[in-house]
């Protein structure tokens, strides 16, 4: 499976165009989600490196890691001019976490590949006390609610797509690598990202938002 996703995101970066999507419509909400001082942030799953910009603003130094070896390379060409971020190409899951090295977190759109059971104790320790975890990953529908909000979310979507995204035309290479990519992804719904996060992160504020989307934001006290 692995080598599914990172052969998946190689093909995805080749045709990679910078615009309006539903994870970056959260980023300025995720970066507000950030301690006030941050010497060094760790992201998961970094992709092109957008956030990883936004964050290198905020912190000392950013660790940006990253399976796919084309999206790092994408990433390091539209970072040219950014001095702290460490680009790495690896698999999250065989990584050596430090131990209390970050004040922050974050991942965007990508724990859904990953075995939160397994990985959520690592970035705990991983994180310094006071610290914070910043998640954003994609929803299952569950209820009625879910699909009630697609009321909003598809026209809204439809209309931002139009209004943000007019200079992208989209190739047909670019949308058979994502149509591919989505036939085996799968994501949690609400009840059970709840019940992963909770058993191991008390107290994590976990949110549903617009456009198939839910955050997790969770501070390490010093009571943990
Ligand atoms: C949907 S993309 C999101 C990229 C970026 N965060 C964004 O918001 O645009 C998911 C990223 O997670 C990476 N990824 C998936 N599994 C990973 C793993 N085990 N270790 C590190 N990165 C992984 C993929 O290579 C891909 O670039």
């Amino acid at each position: 499976m692995i080598d599914k996703i990172r052969n998946d995101f190689d093909r995805i970066a080749l045709h990679d165009q910078q615009g309006w999507n539903h994870n970056n419509h959260y980023h300025r909400f995720l970066l507000k989600q950030l301690p006030a001082k941050c010497k060094t942030v760790l992201e998961i799953g970094c992709g092109t490196g957008e956030f990883s910009r936004l964050l290198a603003q905020y912190a000392d130094k950013v660790v940006a890691i990253d399976l796919s070896p084309n999206m790092i390379e994408v990433a390091k060409q539209r970072s040219r001019n950014y001095q702290n971020i460490d680009f790495q190409v690896a698999d999250i899951l065989q990584w050596n976490f430090p131990v209390e090295q970050f004040e922050a977190i974050a991942s965007i759109a990508t724990v859904h590949y990953l075995p939160l059971e397994n990985l959520l104790p690592s970035l705990k320790t991983a994180l310094k006390y006071g610290g914070k975890l910043v998640i954003l990953d994609l929803l299952e529908h569950e209820n009625l609610q879910d699909m009630l909000s697609d009321l909003i979310a598809v026209p809204l979507n439809w209309l931002l797509q139009i209004i943000r995204n007019r200079h992208i035309h989209q190739s047909p290479e670019a949308a058979e690598a994502i149509k591919e990519h989505l036939r085996t992804d799968k994501y949690l719904t609400l009840s059970q990202a709840q019940q992963i996060y909770l058993n191991t992160l008390k107290k994590a504020k976990i949110r549903k938002h617009l456009f198939w989307r839910y955050s997790v934001i969770w501070e390490k006290s010093a009571m943990v």
